[in-house]
């Protein structure tokens, strides 16, 4: 009965960070994702818009038959209504474990998060933290600006113009007394190396989809579900949008050809 897939969704490539990590520690598992690459990106979006499509993308996920479903995506996670989405089987989002761990990593109590307009205006990642650490300082920055530069693929130190704007963005908390940085948003861990070299080595970077694959590697565990498989678990990917550049981005980040996996699905099909 758990032969069946765990389904995560996202945006576009950012959720690409946790289905890298679920797959490191759960190698056997065979993962259905779904990145929505016809409305990327979401950060701007309201939470209405975001809520239809939420709910569209699990409708999907569901009739792929999958265990549990992981919103690998800050933005979906730390809307208001997502703990009421209602799904059929159990789902996920990357706010609490990532939470979790940057306390766990703070020395001194001072924090930073960065995400999306929509997820730094929700505050959900302060909540998370301050619920386990009422005394943390936490110092939270939109950066609109990345998810487009790195949907569009070019994502090394060479690009000056995601370098300015990183510069621009994360400045300001080397002149503040902070040791942790959350990665708000799944698309960030992805420019991993060019964030840390500009914040500096000795700062934590929380990537919210390791920390959420620790967790689902858990609650499998708890409750029993993981595969009973020994061979390599299948990855299927679905996006919304064109292949083009998603296949590009993803096979160098996830090392692996993907083209025989992936297909065009209409999400506007789903309700
Ligand atoms: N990767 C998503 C997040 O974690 C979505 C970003 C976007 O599409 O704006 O927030």
């Amino acid at each position: 009965m758990w032969e069946k897939p765990i389904g995560i969704f996202d945006s576009g490539l950012g959720g690409l960070t946790a289905l890298k990590e679920i797959s490191k520690i759960m190698p056997n598992e065979d993962i259905v994702y779904f990145g929505d690459t016809a409305r990327v990106p979401y950060g701007d979006k309201d939470t209405k818009t975001l809520l239809l499509y939420a709910k569209q993308n699990l409708s999907f996920l569901e009739s792929q038959d999958v265990k549990l479903i992981l919103a690998a995506c800050g933005t979906i996670s730390s809307l208001a209504g997502f703990s009421e989405l209602g799904s059929k089987v159990p789902l996920k989002g990357v706010i609490d474990s990532a939470c979790a761990s940057a306390v766990k990593a703070t020395k001194n109590g001072g924090i930073a998060v960065i995400g999306t307009d929509s997820t730094i205006r929700s505050g959900a990642y302060g909540t998370g933290i301050h619920l386990i650490m009422p005394e943390a300082k936490v110092y939270q920055r939109a950066c609109p600006k990345l998810v487009p530069l790195i949907e569009s693929g070019d994502i090394n130190c060479f690009n000056e113009i995601l370098m300015k704007h990183l510069k621009e963005y994360l400045n300001i908390f080397k002149t503040l007394d902070i040791d942790t940085v959350i990665l708000g948003c799944t698309h960030y861990p992805l420019i991993e190396d060019m964030i840390r070299e500009i914040i500096g080595r000795e700062v934590s970077l929380i990537n919210p989809g390791r920390e959420v694959a620790k967790s689902i590697f858990k609650l499998l565990k708890d409750e029993n579900k993981f595969s009973c498989k020994n061979s390599p678990g299948n990855i299927k990917i679905f996006v919304s949008g064109g292949k083009g550049r998603f296949l590009k981005t993803a096979n160098s980040f996830l090392k692996r050809d993907i083209e025989k996996n992936i297909k065009v699905v209409d999400i506007d099909k789903w309700k």
